[in-house]
């Protein structure tokens, strides 16, 4: 949540810094504001809306061709999205302009206490106070780097502060508190980005900061110590995709263009694990074989689409390898006194890395004794940092705000947990993970036959444009696809929908079937149990009772073809892995659909991609 951007070098400071926006726009759309400093002086402009109401205003009146400057793309906590609560913020001298990304817990009191001199506050924000903080420091005599580390110190909560002081120009200084802070090093220039997007078109090689970290960057050196200023030596990374993986590459939006790069996605996400010697590998996970043996319980911790990956892990790790696994909001988890001891490995979900739900829960399972795996997309993300292990996931950055191929390759990293436990603990024999690599193996293609169905699909749902409300119906490994479908249709058309287990309708949501209502069905494949003869009961239910259906069935399904008012065909594939492909049309029908009813579909209301606050 909220996009920062800093920078010192030899271009103009307003370009690089717009520039840098654009790209973590995605992370916040409520207002925009750039400062840059420029012959001892501040100059600020912020506007509220979208960055390119910043832009206009910057075209209509430049900043001085400053080459120091920070910037800030909000999404907003305290105070509604106006021109006076956008960042930057400014000390009552404009000496200091000050950008934050998080919430300070404790503003209020520490704004009172200076109230009390006199000090005027311009906005409702939580923000301001730090920039009033840190002016006072610096008046003092302090250098810029000193004010931050004696105002972080008085500061509760999470934070990414970025501060740039008029009479130091060539310096920009930034602290980190549970909230994202990466360094981009340039030649004769240094950046500073909520994350590497920022400043990929400049540079692929970073710095990640840890926790209460504070870092100073001029053209030429960038020095980080911790809030109380002794030296600290952050770890560098360099940046494995490049500019044309943050541009739309012709589609109309990122989400369009992410939902196309999954078979890609998918198969990076497999590159290199079959060792040698046949076996399934994963070398950075950093979990010793016994402790993967000791295991007695897996709680698996993600929020939103993440979380749906997580159920369909639930479904993988308990099949293949008979270890019980709990799936778990992350949000409630700390609040209901999980059992969780140094048996127990906690999977951490997460795209971006920097969910604070999720980030609070690692925290408090660490502490309980339990090991953490991460499951992520994002180097340099705090998630990956305080875990003990980590299985990257490869879909590249997603920027698009509903998540696509990140959940697709959370769904590959899960399976390739589940097989490398039912490894090592031998609850599969080699042939079978074999067999089952093979199938995944083969999933591009499949996710590809499915993309080559588009049309229809779009077809489909541009029928929808005056539907209100759909329900989505699944079982097994298809019911966290009928959530994951619901979820997409709510945050991209802001329509009502609703994933319901196919055998649960009964219990009481069959009440909302009504004459004409869409309900969207995950066919599983057949040949399982009695899974797909339940599936065509619940089917038959609710077309009984009016609903028209929009089914999803795999190729050759015939049985499905009387009960089907829409039929979406996907490939053969088994059960377990079927969400892989099902969600595909699903994506697809979203994105469609919100775009025939006019949204944004890469920046949806209210939304931003990476939720930094609790
Ligand atoms: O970055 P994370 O995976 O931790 O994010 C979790 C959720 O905020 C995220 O999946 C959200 O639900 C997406 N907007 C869904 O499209």
């Amino acid at each position: 949540m909220c996009g920062i951007v800093g920078y010192v070098g030899p271009q103009r400071a307003q370009d690089v810094v717009v520039d840098g926006l654009r790209r973590l726009e995605y992370r916040g759309y409520d207002s925009a504001g750039v400062a840059v400093v420029h012959d001892g002086v501040l100059a600020v402009a912020k506007r509220s809306g979208k960055l390119a109401n910043l832009e206009k205003v910057l075209a209509d009146k430049p900043l001085p061709p400053a080459t120091t400057g920070i910037g800030h793309t909000r999404w907003a906590t305290h105070g509604p999205p106006n021109d006076a609560n956008a960042h930057p913020h400014t000390g009552g001298a404009r000496r200091v302009a000050l950008v934050h990304n998080g919430i300070i817990e404790n503003y209020a009191e520490l704004r009172d206490r200076i109230e009390a001199d006199d000090h005027v506050f311009l906005s409702e924000t939580d923000t301001e106070i730090a920039a009033h903080l840190v002016e006072l420091q610096v008046q003092s005599g302090v250098d810029l780097q000193v004010a931050m580390q004696r105002v972080c110190q008085q500061l509760d909560g999470a934070f990414t502060l970025v501060a740039v002081d008029a009479e130091d120009p060539g310096r920009v200084v930034a602290a980190r508190r549970n909230s994202p802070l990466v360094v981009g090093l340039g030649e004769g220039e240094n950046f500073l980005g909520s994350d590497v997007a920022a400043f990929i078109e400049h540079t692929r090689e970073a710095l990640e900061l840890g926790q209460d970290q504070i870092v100073t960057i001029t053209a030429d050196e960038v020095t980080v110590t911790d809030f109380w200023g002794s030296p600290v030596e952050p770890t560098r990374f360099h940046v494995d995709w490049d500019l044309s993986a943050a541009e739309k590459d012709g589609h109309d939006w990122f989400m369009r263009k992410e939902i196309f790069e999954q078979p890609r996605a998918v198969a990076d996400s497999l590159i290199g694990r079959r060792g040698v010697n046949g076996l399934l590998q994963l070398d950075e996970m950093r979990l010793a074989d016994e402790e993967i043996r000791d295991l007695d319980k897996i709680i698996v911790i993600a929020c939103g689409t993440s979380f749906y990956a997580g159920m369909v892990a639930k479904y993988a790790i308990e099949h293949w390898t008979r270890t019980p696994v709990e799936v778990e909001l992350a949000s409630e988890f700390r609040y209901r006194d999980p059992i969780v001891d140094n048996t127990t490995l906690v999977v951490a979900i997460s795209q971006s890395g920097e969910t604070a739900d999720t980030l609070q829960a690692i925290r408090h399972a660490k502490s309980q004794g339990a090991k953490v795996l991460a499951i992520c997309n994002t180097n340099g993300s705090s998630i990956p940092r305080e875990s003990d292990a980590v299985i990257y996931t490869h879909a590249g950055p997603e920027i698009g705000v509903a998540s696509t191929k990140g959940f697709l390759t959370q769904l590959v990293a899960c399976y390739l947990l589940a097989l490398y436990v039912a490894q090592v603990k031998g609850t599969r024999y080699g042939d079978e993970i074999d067999e089952i690599m093979g199938q995944l193996e083969a999933m591009p293609d499949h996710i590809d036959t499915v993309l080559t169905r588009a049309d229809s699909i779009y077809e489909l749902a541009r029928a929808h444009v005056a539907t209100r409300s759909v329900l989505f119906l699944g079982r097994h490994a298809g019911y966290p696809v009928a959530l994951e479908g619901a979820l997409k249709l709510k945050e991209l058309a802001y329509i009502h929908a609703e994933g319901f287990a196919a055998g649960e309708l009964k219990h009481g949501p069959i009440a909302l079937i009504e004459e004409g209502l869409p309900v969207l069905c995950v066919v599983p494949p057949r040949g399982r149990d009695q899974l797909h003869a339940k599936m065509l009961g619940g089917i038959q239910e609710v077309r009984a009772r009016g609903a028209r259906t929009i089914c999803l069935a795999e190729e050759g399904d015939h049985t499905i073809e009387p009960y089907a008012d829409d039929l979406i065909r996907l490939p053969q594939v088994p059960v377990l892995l079927q969400p892989l492909v099902a969600i595909i049309p699903l994506q697809l029908f979203a994105c469609e659909l919100a775009t025939a009813l006019g949204h944004d579909v890469d920046q949806p209301r209210n939304l931003a991609k990476s939720v930094t606050v609790e």
